[in-house]
């Protein structure tokens, strides 16, 4: 088999064989095949897309080049959950402990910040002292213990679709639907759970900027799941302005906690009252959604979710009393608040934008290997919908540095539209495929 016909052939519209889709896969893992040949399949990809038998084989391909999580020693059955990456999305945060809490175990393996994304595994690090790089061992051992464990992604989990993702990156190939269903999912099957429910993000702070798209990933990606045997299903959720009221990572997790306390912002607990309901009827807890949620409630009301977060913070190391205590979290110095420049009300936040303000504060990641600030971040006093009056604060900056967060300031500033008329807020849950 020659790489050369593999691209001609794809270039030409042909369909791949899985063998052929293998040879490719595993030649590029092992450095035999150069990224200039990998760049070019990408590009024929791009533009004449790809099957679903294929986008199948080359998600198996990718889930079967490095190792695989056999959790098969974790009694129950195993829910994951993975959001395709949002502003202010701090949702396993609160939901890994709910669900966890009713009885079905998480064993969940998170990512850091991606671009203007946040990611969970950078947000848990601002309890001090955990720790998220836990051996397989000790990740099963705490599943089996408190019902819940979560880890940084291991470097040889999909090695192929880490090589493939970073040339992606940089030849315009990212945005594939095929690409990225099996970018995503491929890691998903090495990480070894049963059940998969995904968050498919649309609007201005998410990948998949138009619905229509979030619904086409959605649907890939809960095919490929089922055809591998994991009980997958998606919900697509709005991220046209930030989940809840917080950006940046410690600002997240108090406010993950809030929502433990059962006083946590609407949006924000709706999306995980639905994400949970669904992750426990696929763990087999529920059968119907209604019945999952006076679960979920319940757990949220007795406070038996937030005790769940302290075992897992115990469990990793981490100051578990910052669980009870949030000023225990770190907290930035300097608080600047961005002021409405006209009465109205707000009628859009441009998302990414958003995303970008707790960037230039320092909270998200420039360079690959940047340190980031856990302290910084926005907390937003007015969402879309609301009403606001000349003067009165649109957000609160927390910054380090002045120079910061006055630059976030005339960011935030300039990400905010008011309207003279009240306008309605996008639905924030807009499908489930696949119940
Ligand atoms: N997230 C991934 O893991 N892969 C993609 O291709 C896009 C988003």
């Amino acid at each position: 088999m020659r790489m050369y016909d593999i691209i001609m052939k794809k270039r030409n519209g042909g369909e791949l064989s899985r063998e052929e889709i293998d040879f490719f896969v595993e030649g590029y893992t092992r450095g035999e095949i150069p990224d200039y040949q990998a760049s070019a399949l990408m590009m024929a990809v791009y533009f004449q897309k790809m099957t679903e038998r294929e986008t199948v084989a080359l998600t198996m391909a990718m889930a079967e080049s490095g190792d695989r999580l056999d959790l098969t020693g974790i009694k129950g059955v195993k829910v994951d959950k993975h959001s395709t990456g949002g502003v202010g999305d701090k949702t396993s945060l609160a939901l890994a402990p709910m669900v966890a809490s009713c009885g079905v175990p998480v064993a969940k393996m998170s990512g850091r910040g991606l671009g203007h994304t946040g990611g969970t595994i950078d947000k848990l690090e601002s309890f001090p002292g955990f720790g998220t790089a836990l051996t397989t061992e000790r990740f099963m051992e705490n599943v089996n213990r408190i019902g819940i464990a979560i880890m940084g992604q291991t470097a040889d989990l999909a090695p192929a679709d880490k090589k493939l993702y970073a040339l992606r990156d940089v030849t315009a190939t990212v945005d594939n639907m095929s690409l990225i269903a099996s970018s995503i999912m491929s890691k998903k099957l090495a990480a070894g759970a049963d059940a998969i429910v995904l968050d498919v993000k649309t609007g201005s702070g998410a990948f998949m900027k138009r619905e229509e798209d979030a619904r086409a990933l959605a649907e890939e990606m809960v095919k490929i799941g089922n055809s591998a045997g994991r009980k997958t299903l998606a919900v697509i959720s709005d991220m046209d302005q930030p989940l809840g009221r917080t950006v940046g990572n410690a600002l997240e997790v108090r406010e993950a906690i809030d929502t433990l306390m059962d006083r946590g912002p609407e949006d924000f607990t709706r999306l995980c009252l639905t994400l949970g309901s669904r992750m426990l009827m696929a763990g087999g807890r529920a059968s119907e959604p209604e019945e999952a949620e006076e679960l979920l409630r319940e757990a949220l009301k007795s406070g038996r979710a937030l005790k769940k977060l302290a075992e897992l913070v115990e469990a990793q190391g981490g100051d578990s009393r910052a669980v009870y205590e949030p000023d225990r979290l770190p907290a930035a110095k300097i608080l600047l608040p961005v002021p409405a420049p006209r009465d109205g009300y707000i009628s859009r936040i441009q998302c990414d934008e958003v995303g970008i303000c707790s960037l230039v504060l320092g909270g998200g990641r420039q360079t690959k290997d940047s340190r980031i600030d856990l302290s910084v971040g926005l907390v937003l006093c007015r969402k879309v919908g609301d009403p606001v009056k000349a003067g009165e604060p649109l957000a609160m900056i927390h910054a380090n540095e002045e120079g910061k967060a006055r630059e976030a300031r005339s960011r935030y500033l300039a990400a905010c539209a008011i309207g003279d008329g009240p306008c309605a807020c996008a639905p924030l849950i807009k499908a489930v495929i696949g119940a």
